[in-house]
């Protein structure tokens, strides 16, 4: 059963404002509601102070319905609130009997092997007058873009989105009843190749999920008289090709303006000369309306320079890595053609580069018609992620004036800023923030521009918190995890990436064998290296579980741990069983052979398969990585996975299977010990992402543990404050050093010019790079096969930035920030931090500054209906005041409810004020 789940967010003048009761009403028109007459459902007064994800719990939904509704909310003192503003929700197509559509191709010829010429579909249909309200419901295989009597439908691009094809197609739904009218009408639709069968992944493969483009689609009209009518695609319509020649994810568009056909989708045009189509089977089963948000344009970049390079090329610089493409004027000649080549930085000399890319073309053309009118270009089916372009064939003088930087992503509403006394990190906040920008396009990819651009399951568990932080990915993450259960293999394994472009392995690996060029074939084998050799990699299969819990968290989302928790539990299961494979034993210390209890915790020591390791550690190469971390990295993240079921199986009210995951964590825990710490805190391999995950899934004996910290910290200290992590480590180092009282520590790595984070901010990056030093300081880059400069899995600092430097955590034990964890950590020089939040239940603030005179001034905002406990930090707990009021501490902390705050504390005599 469908049930909708409503939220509101309260706001009130005093300060420990709650809700102490709420009332829903829906109704069919806001009219019966504003009357309270014929009402769909009134929950009735309901005594909780619950005020997200309260499920509507009416009669059944109907298909096409727009339900109108209303809440009013009572205070903690019982004080009634009036009614809320009116909002509503409208259904989709609810059943596949609502669908009488058929799924049409166009009879057009093509080589299925290349690129071919976007087709272009067309009807014409007459409607009555009156009409009331009107639909277009409609996706395809491929992309399309939708005209209704020549205005575009609707500002949404790379609709109807990449999904799991072959289980679940999205389309989509608009209002298109301003523009269609009495008399005759057009409908015309362009198909571009897109994910369905355009170029993808590191493979760089086509027609992946089919050969064939094709389109569904289905206009549902209302008359004010209350009749109907529909309009559908069936084989009445017609097609033909236009000016799109080429378009590609990957290479980019081709665009002959010359080939334009004016009226095309307007009434009146003739279609004589243009070729039928061919209805195929298609069950609309597999069809859902989108849980995920739209891609549109978001924001434009007027280039900061032009360039003329050593090599004399004309090159434009947009000052910003970005996702997207460029807008172009231009006037000149017919037939003369423009190139736009794509790149994200320059080499060594200053010239144009984009080796990079591998692969992919990421080239613009296009032709001009020649009109004396000035012609704008801009792609539709492509994107780029590009800093630099390179024009070949202008006609005229390059300007800023002749282009724009389109900023392309999924329309994700921002719901976090950091900043801080230190512009270096600001800069880095502002790179993490266009880092995902940049990759969470439809899908949240590894990066935008070279042959690979997929779903990485580690890339985002790495990164998942951060996201929360930045922009309210909620329904995003939500759509990606039902790919990803869709996606999950039969034993649980889960793919490396999501979406899963290469269910049929089998075909795939028949298909790249028989690649012809060099260039094709290392691409084929590292694709074929990532499926079959490296399968469920410990840190990226984790997705599963750690996501899921992250959006839990973050969004106080049951429904989310619902849904996931049987994928989750497979995947648990999967790595069960790959424990139980004993070849681990070759490794243990022969000594140790001869023990009962090493055949004990062998089971639960998980070595088997190979796994992508701790990604891109400094020095570590494809091989090492794959090698050195084996023996540790599986284990621990099997054991953090057993923890997270443990809680996930508590919040979900499944206490069997919470107590199995708590057993199984223990004894996971116990064999990580027994095999690779020692009394003294040493944890073998003596590494950095060792010592950090260990301690951040909780691994070590209380007693240990605090000597492993040490023993992390004088590493770190030893090596110069050099990060020595990849993906996997980077995302926990700061966190668990100050968690164990090394804050001074993690702010040096922060802080550390020369090398990580700000050494790319040092180096004018304005993304984050894949490799900490993709661009060496002599200015040579590291290996062309990787190197992206677009790349957000080490930009996972920012959820340390955000929840340690300016301290907003939530409280685990009370989700969706309804307990907020105020606990701030001055260090590293900085004299003030400050992030806002705008969270599921309202705007938090933390933010402090350091005065001259000794003090931290911190200020915090609480929303309605939410408490926070304030830590103060260690070496700030003396005279404290708030609004003239002192301030009593109880562990070093104050519980306060919800109003804007300013807490002065005094610095005590003698305090460090890096440490905790
Ligand atoms: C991707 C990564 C990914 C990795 C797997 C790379 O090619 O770009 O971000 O996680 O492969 O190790």
């Amino acid at each position: 059963m469908i049930q909708p789940r409503l939220y509101w967010k309260l706001s009130s003048e005093k300060r420990n404002a709650m809700q102490s009761a709420y009332r829903v009403q829906v109704a069919l028109s806001e009219e019966s509601l504003r009357n309270e007459e014929d009402l769909v459902w009134d929950s009735g007064r309901q005594e909780t102070d619950q005020s997200i994800h309260v499920e509507y719990r009416g009669p059944l939904l109907e298909s096409r319905q727009r339900y109108y509704w209303r809440v009013r909310v009572w205070d903690e003192s019982g004080q009634e609130a009036d009614w809320s503003d009116t909002a509503f929700w409208e259904m989709g197509l609810l059943h596949p009997r609502d669908w009488k559509a058929r799924m049409i191709q166009p009879d057009l010829v093509e080589d299925r092997e290349k690129s071919e010429p976007c087709p272009m579909l067309r009807r014409e249909f007459e409607l009555k007058d009156g009409i009331e309200k009107a639909r277009l419901y409609i996706t395809s295989h491929g992309l399309y873009e939708a005209w209704i009597n020549g205005k575009h439908v609707g500002d949404e691009l790379f609709t109807p989105g990449w999904t799991t094809y072959q289980k679940c197609l999205q389309y989509q739904t608009y209002d298109v009843t301003g523009l269609l009218g009495k008399g005759t009408n057009a409908i015309g639709v362009i198909l571009g190749d897109g994910w369905y069968r355009g170029y993808i992944s590191y493979a760089c493969e086509r027609n992946v999920y089919g050969t064939k483009l094709a389109l569904y689609m289905q206009l549902n009209i209302t008359y004010q008289d209350g009749t109907t009518d529909s309009v559908v695609s069936d084989d009445t319509w017609k097609a033909s090709t236009g000016p799109i020649l080429e378009a590609d994810m990957f290479n980019g568009e081709v665009y002959d303006a010359r080939l334009e056909e004016a009226g095309w989708n307007e009434p009146g045009f003739d279609d004589t000369g243009w070729s039928n189509v061919i209805p195929v089977e298609f069950s609309p089963r597999i069809l859902a309306a989108p849980l995920g948000v739209p891609v549109r344009r978001i924001e434009e970049i007027g280039p900061k320079e032009i360039i003329k390079t050593p090599a004399g090329e004309i090159v434009v610089d947009l000052g910003q890595n970005m996702t997207g493409w460029i807008r172009l004027k231009a006037r000149g000649p017919r037939g003369t053609a423009i190139t736009m080549q794509h790149g994200e930085v320059l080499d060594q000399k200053g010239n144009f580069y984009n080796k990079n890319l591998r692969m992919a073309k990421a080239t613009d053309r296009f032709i001009l018609k020649g009109d004396d009118e000035e012609e704008i270009f801009e792609p539709r089916f492509t994107f780029h992620g590009f800093r630099y372009v390179k024009l070949e064939g202008y006609p005229g003088e390059v300007t800023t004036d002749c282009l724009k930087g389109i900023v392309v992503h999924s329309d994700l509403d921002r719901t976090g800023e950091f900043s801080c006394s230190n512009p270096l990190v600001n800069q880095l906040s502002r790179n993490i923030v266009w880092s995902q920008k940049g990759n969470f396009l439809d899908v949240p990819t590894d990066c935008p521009q070279r042959d690979e651009r997929m779903g990485w399951t580690g890339d985002l568990q790495v990164f998942a918190s951060t996201a929360c932080q930045n922009m309210n990915v909620a329904s995003f993450m939500t759509r990606w995890l039902r790919d990803l259960k869709n996606d999950q293999r039969k034993d649980g394994a889960v793919p490396n990436v999501i979406p899963d472009a290469f269910t049929d392995r089998e075909d795939f690996a028949r298909r790249l064998l028989k690649r012809r060029n060099w260039r094709e074939c290392t691409n084929a084998i590292g694709a074929i290296f990532a499926l079959f050799v490296i399968d469920s990699s410990a840190g990226w299969g984790d997705a599963a579980i750690l996501v899921p819990w992250s959006l839990y968290q973050h969004y106080g989302d049951v429904r989310i741990l619902e849904s996931q928790y049987e994928s989750m539990r497979a995947l648990f299961r999967f790595y069960e069983k790959r424990a139980r494979r004993f070849g681990s034993f070759l490794l243990v210390n022969p000594l140790k052979w001869f023990r009962k209890e090493t055949w004990e915790h062998l089971r639960y020591y998980y070595t088997a398969g190979l796994h992508f390791g701790d990604w891109l550690a400094p020095g570590d190469g494809l091989v090492k990585s794959v090698l050195k971390s084996k023996w540790y990295i599986p284990t621990v993240y099997f054991a953090l996975d057993a923890l997270i079921l443990h809680k996930a199986s508590v919040a979900l009210g499944r206490d069997d299977n919470a107590a199995y995951y708590e057993a199984m964590y223990n004894k996971i825990k116990a064999a990580f010990q027994y095999f690779l710490v020692k009394q003294s805190g040493r944890i073998w391999p003596n590494r950095q992402s060792a010592y950090t995950l260990a301690l951040m899934a909780d691994l070590l004996p209380g007693e240990v543990k605090e000597k492993s910290a040490g023993i992390l910290a004088g590493m770190v200290r030893k090596g110069d404050y050099r990060i020595g992590t990849g993906f996997l480590g980077a995302s926990h180092i700061c966190h668990v050093l100050c968690e164990n009282g090394y804050a001074d520590v993690a702010y040096e790595l922060l802080m550390n010019e020369d090398y990580q984070w700000l050494y790319q901010v040092k180096m004018g990056a304005t993304t984050i790079w894949e490799h900490w030093d993709a661009i060496r300081e002599n200015g040579s880059f590291q290996s062309a096969r990787m190197l992206s400069f677009n790349h957000y899995a080490f930009g996972a600092i920012g959820a340390w930035l955000f929840q340690d430097v300016a301290g907003i955590n939530v409280d685990e034990d009370e989700p969706g920030y309804k307990h907020i964890l105020i606990r701030p950590i001055p260090g590293g020089g900085l004299t003030h931090a400050k992030a806002s939040y705008d969270s599921i239940h309202g705007l938090i603030e933390s933010e402090w500054s350091l005065t001259d005179d000794n003090r931290l001034v911190l200020r915090v905002q609480v929303p309605v209906n939410t408490r926070a406990r304030v830590t103060i930090p260690a070496d700030y707990r003396t005279r404290i005041t708030e609004g003239g009021n002192s301030v009593e501490l109880t562990d070093g902390a104050v519980d306060i409810g919800s109003g804007s705050y300013v807490f002065n504390c005094f610095k005590r005599e003698g305090g460090n004020e890096s440490r905790t």
